[in-house]
């Protein structure tokens, strides 16, 4: 072997030789074409172009030839180095595209696959009912009050006017909160909203409170042990029977349009004085079952009209049990069923519908505020 800076040496450097290099550029380009990916590239460059390359080596020996083979031996040398080189770059540019390609196959985002595939959920008809309810009150000027559903037996019954052991504390089928003797009940009504309104607010109120009830009844096509009743007082100078019948009559004109009719019909509350019930008429039979040869209806028991709700002047002894002069004022109280309500407006039959929480109940009803 000879190395740089020895002169001269007439010896022919093996390496140096045409197919020798041939060889090692053709073993080079064999190697670049077969590469497959550009690690593998990579590695192809460090062993056919890096310093300890075949050919790098040979070039080194080249110094120690004799004038006319170094210039040949350079030639060659260089050319199969250059050679090697445009291929490894050509090669390099060629694997970057594949793997440009590939990722873009691979990460590709479908932009017209379907996005919506998650069910939508709706809202519940009687939440929105009640909002719709509230509007129409708050409309005619009245403010929204709210209660406790776990309420004392003070609110609920004392305090209008039914007193321990009064039967008609056991018309209302009253869930009872333990112990016995708790003195709390889950509200059987929202007529308790009364008494906290005339304790909490000023004269003259008006106000109505949409909510959650609880009797203990069986659940099935027209009863449920959970429901949802709008209770509405009124307390000013000189309001009478009349205020009442006009105020329920414009809530059931903007629940069931201009044409629903209505009747009050003489019933017993122990908190107001005279009372009534709200009939509407049959929104299935419209009446009909009542006239002669009519077809039964099983909705009103072919009674020809359905209770909607309660309602009557407000009674001086409640007045008085939250400290109001009821020769000074007088009011009036409604409370009506949500579900009742939502039954007449839409026609639903079942209650059962209505607790169920069955989406396709509920998304027919729309989005409605
Ligand atoms: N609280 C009564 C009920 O649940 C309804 C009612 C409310 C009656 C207000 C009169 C006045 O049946």
């Amino acid at each position: 072997m000879s190395a740089p800076g020895k002169s001269y040496d007439p010896v022919q450097v093996t390496p140096l030789e045409a197919d020798q290099v041939d060889r090692m550029r053709a073993t080079a380009l064999a190697a670049i074409a077969a590469a497959t990916d550009l690690d593998v590239l990579h590695e192809v460059q460090r062993e056919h172009a890096g310093d300890r390359s075949p050919l790098a080596l040979a070039n080194r020996e080249i110094g120690a030839l004799p004038p006319q083979a170094k210039a040949d031996a350079g030639k060659r040398v260089g050319g199969a180095r250059k050679t090697i080189k445009d291929a490894l770059a050509a090669r390099q540019v060629e694997l970057e595209r594949e793997r440009d390609e590939g990722i873009l196959a691979a990460e590709v985002v479908d932009v017209t696959l379907p996005w919506d595939r998650a069910p939508r959920g709706a809202r519940h008809p009687l939440t929105t009912l009640m909002e719709r309810i509230s509007d129409v009150f708050v409309g005619m000027g009245y403010e929204i009050a709210e209660g406790p559903e776990a309420e004392t037996e003070w609110h609920v019954f004392d305090a209008l006017n039914t007193p321990p052991h009064h039967p008609a504390r056991s018309t209302m089928d009253t869930f009872f909160v333990e112990s016995a003797d708790s003195g709390v009940v889950l509200r059987p009504h929202t007529s308790s909203l009364q008494i906290r309104a005339m304790l909490e607010r000023d004269l003259p109120l008006y106000v109505v409170c949409p909510g959650r009830v609880y009797r203990t009844d069986e659940l099935d096509a027209t009863h449920t042990p959970v429901f949802h009743q709008v209770e509405a007082l009124a307390v000013d100078k000189g309001l009478s029977m009349a205020h009442l019948r006009g105020t329920l009559d414009t809530f059931a004109h903007a629940m069931f349009g201009p044409g629903v009719r209505t009747r009050l019909r003489p019933h017993h509350f122990q908190f107001t004085e005279p009372s009534a019930e709200m009939d509407l008429l049959c929104f299935v039979c419209r009446g009909r079952s009542l006239e002669p040869g009519g077809e039964p209806c099983r909705t009103c028991s072919s009674e020809g009209w359905i209770e909607w709700g309660g309602c009557g002047m407000v009674n001086p002894r409640v007045l008085r049990a939250v400290g109001i002069d009821p020769d000074l004022w007088s009011g009036f109280a409604f409370g009506m069923g949500i579900e009742r309500t939502l039954m007449f407006r839409h026609g639903v039959e079942d209650m059962r519908d209505m607790v169920e929480g069955d989406v396709r109940f509920t998304l027919p009803f729309g989005m409605e505020s």
